[in-house]
C-alpha cells in the first residue's frame, strides 16, 4: 500500500502590506504518497506558489505569515521544526525547481563549482568524487560537452540548458520530494517536452513530485493526482481520471470544457473563464466561484462549501458536486 510522504493540513498563509491584509492560502490540506506525482493547478494568483514556498518556510516574512497549519514530512512537522532542520531538508530531501533557473543558480559561480558545493553541503564526499558525480549528472541531463560546461557561468548557457542543470542539481541529491513550480514556462515548447521527458526518466520509484502548472496537457502527461485551487482554496482533488473524466466542481468543469484539443499543438494552458478572478482582499461571501458559476443558487451566496467526497479518491467543494452537468 502507498505510504504518505508529505501531509499538509489546514495551511493558512496571510500577507500584510501597508494598505492590505489578506489570506493567500486558506485552509489547504493534501497528502502526497511515496512515488506519486501530484499536480497543483489554478489561475494566476490563486495561491499555488505561496502554498509551495510555505511548505519549506520560504515565504518572506514580513509581509507573509504562516498563520497555521501542519506539514508532516517523514516524522517532522516542518512548520514547528527548527529552521536549521528545515534548511537541511531543503535541497537534500526536498528540492525545488523554479520557473526561472537563474533564480536558483548563482550568477557568480561556475556550474561545476556550484554543483560540487551543493553536493558537499549535504554529503561528506571528497571534491574529486563530487566533481565526478557532477559530471555524470550533466551527462544524464544531456548537456553536451559536459566537462567544458563545468567551467561555464550560467549566463553563458541557454535557458534550456540552465533549466536542465537546475534539474540535475535537484535530482542528484536523490530527494524524496521535488517541488516544481512552473518549471518550463520560460522555455519553448520543444524544450518543455524534453524537460518533462527528462524529469520522468530521472524520477526513481520513490521520488514524489508536486508539480505546479497552468497547463492541463502537462497534468495529463505527468500526474497521478490533481489538486485544483481557486481563490486560495482547494476546490477539487482526485486521481487524474477522476478529474478528467468526471470533473465535479464547476470551476474544474469550465477549465476542462474549453481546453483546446491536446493535438492542436498550441499548448493547453488553462482556458479563460468568463468573469474575473476575485482578488484576495475582497473575496465574495459564500462560494468564491459563485459569480462566475452558471450553476450557482441562493445558498452559494451565503455558505462556503467544504470539500465533500464524490468517490473514494475524489472530493470537490461544491453543494452540487458532480451533479450539475
Ligand atoms: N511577497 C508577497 N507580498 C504580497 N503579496 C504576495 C506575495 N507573494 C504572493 N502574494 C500574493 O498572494 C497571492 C497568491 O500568489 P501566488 O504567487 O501563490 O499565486 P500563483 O497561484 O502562484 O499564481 P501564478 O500562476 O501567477 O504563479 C496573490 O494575490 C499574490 O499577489
Ligand atoms: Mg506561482
Amino acid at each position: 500500500m502507498a505510504q504518505t510522504l508529505l501531509s499538509v493540513s489546514n495551511l493558512k498563509v496571510s500577507f500584510k502590506t501597508d494598505d492590505a491584509y489578506f489570506i493567500a492560502v486558506d485552509n489547504v490540506s493534501f497528502d502526497i504518497q511515496h512515488g506519486e506525482v501530484v499536480g497543483l493547478v489554478g489561475e494566476s494568483g490563486c495561491g499555488k506558489s505561496v502554498s509551495a514556498l510555505s511548505l519549506l518556510r520560504l515565504i518572506p516574512s514580513p509581509p507573509g505569515n504562516i498563520e497555521k497549519g501542519n506539514v508532516l514530512f517523514k516524522g517532522n512537522d516542518l512548520m514547528t521544526a527548527g529552521i536549521e532542520t528545515v534548511r537541511k531538508i531543503r535541497g537534500k530531501e526536498i528540492s525545488m525547481i523554479f520557473q526561472e533557473p537563474l533564480s536558483a543558480l548563482s550568477p557568480l559561480q561556475r556550474i561545476g563549482q556550484q554543483m560540487v558545493e551543493t553536493i558537499q553541503i549535504h554529503q561528506d564526499m571528497p571534491k574529486s568524487r563530487a566533481r565526478q558525480m557532477s559530471l555524470e549528472w550533466l551527462g544524464r541531463v544531456k548537456i553536451p560537452d559536459a566537462a567544458e560546461k563545468m567551467h561555464a557561468y550560467p549566463y553563458q548557457l541557454s535557458g534550456g540548458m540552465q533549466q536542465r542543470i537546475m534539474i540535475a542539481m535537484a535530482l542528484m541529491m536523490n530527494p524524496d520530494l521535488i517541488i516544481a513550480d512552473e518549471p518550463t514556462t520560460a522555455l519553448d515548447v520543444t524544450i518543455q517536452s524534453q524537460v518533462f521527458q527528462l524529469i520522468r526518466e530521472m524520477k526513481t520509484e520513490h521520488t514524489s513530485i508536486l508539480l505546479i502548472t497552468h497547463d492541463m496537457g502537462v497534468v495529463w502527461e505527468m500526474c497521478d493526482r490533481v489538486l485544483v485551487m481557486y481563490a486560495s482554496r482547494i476546490v477539487e482533488e482526485g486521481r487524474m481520471e477522476d478529474i478528467f473524466s468526471a470533473p465535479s466542481h464547476p470551476y474544474t468543469y469550465s477549465l476542462l470544457k474549453s481546453i483546446p484539443r491536446l493535438s492542436d499543438g498550441k499548448g493547453n494552458r488553462l482556458a479563460v473563464i468568463p468573469g474575473s478572478v476575485p482578488s484576495p482582499e475582497n473575496y465574495p461571501s459564500g462560494c468564491r466561484f459563485r459569480d462566475r458559476c452558471s450553476f450557482a443558487f441562493k445558498k452559494c451566496r451565503t455558505e462556503m462549501p467544504e470539500l465533500v467526497s464524490v468517490s473514494d479518491s475524489h472530493r470537490a467543494a461544491c453543494f452540487i458536486a458532480g451533479k450539475f452537468q
